[in-house]
């Protein structure tokens, strides 16, 4: 079996490079045996949300395993309707419950909602002193919300966890963030499979031998990420994870980078949704 890596977050805690995203798994069965399906190909880190409507299952899946809780890293974020202070703080046990563990390794503010994104923050200090979270962080954020939180609490996101992708290569923010010493953490890092068959990065997988997704995967990787491709299918969920015996040369992470489209496939906080201001 393949063994995991691990970067060293701000405060310490290590956390897993490899995460299974799960957004979009179905509640249920679906979402229960790709999260044990990936423990058993390796991963030890599950990426979910309140917003995914599957915490439960992951919980469930993570009991199950073979593999003791603290060798696990979950992953679970604060929905937008519980931003505030008083609400974030109850929305945290309510995923405890729903995840039916004592502790979450990383939760994450999962949008920078307008008015109420610093309130959260505030309670997301809160609960990491009280334990009940070891890390925090944010998604979604740009460098105006960092350094907001920067200059308001002086206590600085493990992670940061936004769309990365080599068609949406976000140099600045990743320079900003390796400056602070937050990890980026690539989401939608398949771009969603929506440029598997793009003809440059085929060429590429072609001459690495690699699959597209392993070489978007490895990409991310090599460019000091934590990366979280999603798949509720187990020969992908192997795949995806059968990253860490090859390296990309210099000049094709080049090639890689010059792929860049601003492409976003999600929410984009520099366009934010009506229903989500920033
Ligand atoms: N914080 C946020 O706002 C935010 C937003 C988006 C995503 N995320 C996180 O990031 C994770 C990943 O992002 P994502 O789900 O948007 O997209 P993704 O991982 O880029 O792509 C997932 C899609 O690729 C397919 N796929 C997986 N492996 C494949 C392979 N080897 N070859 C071909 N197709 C493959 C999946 O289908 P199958 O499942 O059928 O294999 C699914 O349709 C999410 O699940 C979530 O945990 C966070």
């Amino acid at each position: 079996m393949t063994e995991q890596l691990y970067m060293t977050m701000n405060d310490g805690y290590k956390i897993p490079v490899v995460g299974l995203g799960t957004w979009k798994s179905e509640p249920g069965d679906s979402t229960y045996n790709a999260v044990l399906d990936s423990i058993n190909a390796g991963y030890r880190h599950i990426d979910t949300a309140r917003a995914y409507d599957n915490e439960s299952d992951v919980g469930r899946a993570v009991n199950d395993a073979d593999v003791p809780r603290e060798d696990l890293f979950i992953t679970t974020k604060l929905w937008n309707k519980d931003q505030g202070y008083e609400t974030a703080l109850e929305a945290c046990e309510k995923s405890l419950a729903r995840l039916n563990c004592n502790h979450i390794d990383l939760y994450l503010i999962h949008w920078p909602l307008k008015g109420k994104r610093n309130d959260s923050w505030k309670a997301f200090i809160e609960l990491q002193e009280q334990g009940l979270c070891k890390s925090i962080g944010v998604s979604n954020f740009t460098i105006d919300n960092l350094k907001e939180l920067d200059s308001k609490y002086g206590v600085l996101p493990a992670v940061n966890q936004v769309e990365f992708h080599p068609y949406h290569y976000q140099k600045d923010l990743l320079d900003y963030c390796n400056s602070k010493n937050i990890i980026i953490e690539a989401y939608s890092p398949l771009v969603h499979a929506k440029r598997m068959d793009e003809v440059r990065l085929v060429a590429i997988s072609e001459e690495l031998s690699r699959t597209p997704a392993q070489v978007l995967i490895r990409w991310a990787m090599q460019r000091r990420m934590v990366v979280l491709p999603k798949s509720v299918n187990k020969d992908r969920i192997i795949e995806n994870f059968s990253v860490f015996d090859f390296e990309i040369s210099d000049s094709i992470m080049k090639r890689l980078d010059d792929l860049d489209e601003r492409y976003v496939t999600c929410w984009d906080p520099h366009n934010p949704p009506p229903y989500a201001p920033v």
